[in-house]
């Protein structure tokens, strides 16, 4: 390990708003494909890139979890991997790493996010409570629906209208958390914000919205509440404060995450994402009586309270990677790339929701296939025909895939709500593709909207009997097992 954090971060005049503060060392070939194949692969699979073998998408941008280049730091770290079952040596690296990070006392490793949510809502949320949130991660929110309580989401009045201007468009609305408590605070035991944004087109949160709703807590809460950040990329949300916010200019990302810690009471961390590992989680504790509610459980789904559910080596990489991802030159340099991104699509006509955060790029399909109405899934059939043009593989999270289903009739896909937006997520897996990658999936956005109304809508896939139907605490994770079919074929 050559260089130190300190050595990473020494002043200097290159410009790392232009060009990455590292190299590559090792690269990984792709398997080329024609765009015959591709039409017949995602045809085979269903239409959805997420069921595509992954050797045949050129560019995946599927997801950012557990997809990051590890750095020869972290590679080098594994191998000092202590595989002890018992209070491995390897925890105190991390265990420390931990605690600087978020500035709270007590930490527990988990495998990945949601084994550490798990034990949270089992340890807090009760049957009928509301967790409020900005909005609920996929799997929080089944979380909730496990526990028999209800997910609120509050998103702010900025994110639903598309060309508003704010920086700040994943806060949550704190006059109707503040009203919430009024009218049903005895129902609130824990209040999740998700920083930045992740269903919410990777808005950021301001640091002035967390503050606010930690006094809203204080102020008007019943019974103990926790607050909990949900922190899977907070390090690219402290970089939207740090250039966006005032007063934060300053401070160093690292101080800007020890801030928006310093409000909550707990924190999840799927760290694969910002933490640039492909496995790994935690959950940190300021109050010790709360970390010992957690510690049962995280033996009891997890492992260890020292290795929690991770190899040795997977402790060692993750100590070394949370403190890499808040590197403030390295998260310039991503904010950069997803400029260059999200300007070779505007560029070409590729309509983006704006800003483009430094988390990645979401597209507006409803704007690029404007003749395919909302319920047949605009996201959908442009994501498709992106992988056919580019071999690109993206998430659609339109109506069809992400419209809430009604809580009271969870299994009738017929009273699903549309989405507010249309969205394609282009997520982008940490320092793993170059400029021009990223210029070549703008082109294949622009080709597959080129076909206009020759590309088909959607619908829903009858599986008839084969599939059983979710039970009601189940609810909540049917958009990983939907399949959908193209009103006719695909150009
Ligand atoms: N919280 C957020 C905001 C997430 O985006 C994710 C995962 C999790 C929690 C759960 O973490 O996967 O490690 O168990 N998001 C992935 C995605 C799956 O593609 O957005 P996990």
């Amino acid at each position: 390990m050559r260089i130190s954090r300190e050595e990473m971060l020494a002043p200097t005049d290159l410009p790392f708003d232009k060009v990455p503060p590292y190299r590559v060392k090792v690269v990984e070939y792709t398997e080329p494909t024609t765009r015959d194949q591709r039409k017949q692969l995602i045809k085979e699979v269903q239409y959805s890139a997420c069921n595509l073998p992954a050797k045949y998408v050129y560019v995946n941008m599927t997801t950012d979890s557990g997809t990051s280049a590890m750095s020869d730091r972290q590679w080098a770290g594994m191998w000092l991997g202590d595989e002890s079952y018992f209070n491995s040596k390897s925890w105190e690296p991390l265990k420390k790493a931990l605690q600087e990070f978020s500035g709270m006392e007590y930490a527990l490793p988990t495998h990945q996010g949601r084994s550490g949510e798990a034990i949270l809502y089992e340890a807090f949320v009760k049957e009928g409570d509301i967790v409020p949130s900005n909005m609920h991660f996929t799997t929080t929110r089944a979380h909730c629906y496990y526990y028999g309580a209800e997910p609120v989401d509050m998103t702010c009045k900025e994110y639903y209208d598309e060309h508003d201007p704010s920086w700040f468009k994943g806060n949550i609305d704190v006059e109707a958390l503040k009203q919430l408590f009024i009218e049903k605070g005895d129902k609130i035991g824990f209040v999740e914000l998700v920083v930045p944004n992740n269903l919410c087109a990777g808005q950021p949160v301001s640091m002035q919205n967390i503050k606010e709703v930690r006094e809203i807590i204080d102020k008007y809460k019943k019974r103990d509440v926790i607050f909990s950040l949900d922190i899977a990329r907070i390090s690219e949300n402290a970089w939207m404060i740090k250039k966006h916010e005032a007063g934060y200019g300053h401070m160093s990302c690292l101080q800007i995450v020890q801030e928006m810690m310093s409000y909550a009471d707990v924190s999840h961390m799927s760290a694969k994402k910002a933490a640039l590992v492909n496995m790994g989680g935690f959950v940190t504790v300021r109050d010790r009586t709360n970390y010992m509610r957690l510690q049962p459980k995280l033996i009891r789904l997890d492992g260890f309270l020292t290795y929690g559910g991770l190899a040795g080596r997977d402790l060692e990489a993750l100590a070394i990677g949370l403190m890499e991802g808040i590197n403030d030159y390295y998260l310039e340099d991503k904010q950069r790339q997803s400029d260059v991104f999200a300007n070779a699509c505007k560029k070409l006509g590729v309509a983006t929701y704006n800003p483009a955060c430094t988390l990645g790029v979401w597209i507006l399909a409803e704007h690029c296939l404007p003749h395919i109405p909302k319920h047949q899934g605009p996201g959908t059939a442009l994501a498709s025909q992106a992988y056919i043009e580019g071999g690109i593989g993206l998430t659609s999270m339109d109506s069809l895939h992400r419209g809430h289903l009604d809580p009271d009739d969870p299994t009738n896909y017929a009273k699903i709500q549309l989405a507010p937006f249309e969205l394609i997520r282009c997520a982008f897996p940490r320092r793993v593709y170059t400029d021009s990658q990223y210029e070549w999936c703008a082109e294949a956005l622009y080709k597959a909207m080129e076909w206009g109304d020759k590309v088909p809508g959607y619908r829903r896939f009858d599986m008839g009997d084969a599939r059983p139907q979710l039970e009601d605490r189940d609810f909540g994770t049917h958009t990983f097992f939907d399949e959908f079919e193209p009103l006719f074929e695909h150009p």
